[in-house]
């Protein structure tokens, strides 16, 4: 059984854009997906502990880009590009999630 010490999540549905429903993927979730898998593609070590996943909506359109990590059941909202470094090293890494990105519905 593989058990990761991190698994993120990354809604990738995307809409049309000007829609009646926002989408994370209208909001560039794929950038944001591509930079995660680019960075962990640079950190082989990290590969048998951390997972990066795509997956479809995770029904808080109006937030994303949305990202769900497990085991801790931690939301990001609103994610961008830039923001992968700085996940990638304080919370794949070092286990601390970015309370700047934290979704505050949870
Ligand atoms: S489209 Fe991403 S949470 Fe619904």
């Amino acid at each position: 059984m593989i058990a990761y010490k991190r698994h993120f999540f990354v809604c990738q549905t995307h809409r049309p854009d000007g829609g009646e429903e926002p989408s994370c993927g209208a909001r560039g979730s794929a950038e944001v997906y591509s930079r995660l898998l680019d960075a962990l593609d640079r950190r082989p070590e990290l590969a048998k502990d951390v997972a990066v996943t795509a997956c479809g909506c995770l029904g808080m359109c109006l937030d994303g880009p949305m990202i769900l990590v497990y085991p801790e059941g931690f939301w990001y909202a609103g994610v961008t590009p830039d923001d992968v470094p700085e996940l990638v090293e304080q919370h794949l890494v070092q286990g601390n999630p970015v309370e700047r990105l934290r979704w505050k519905g949870a």
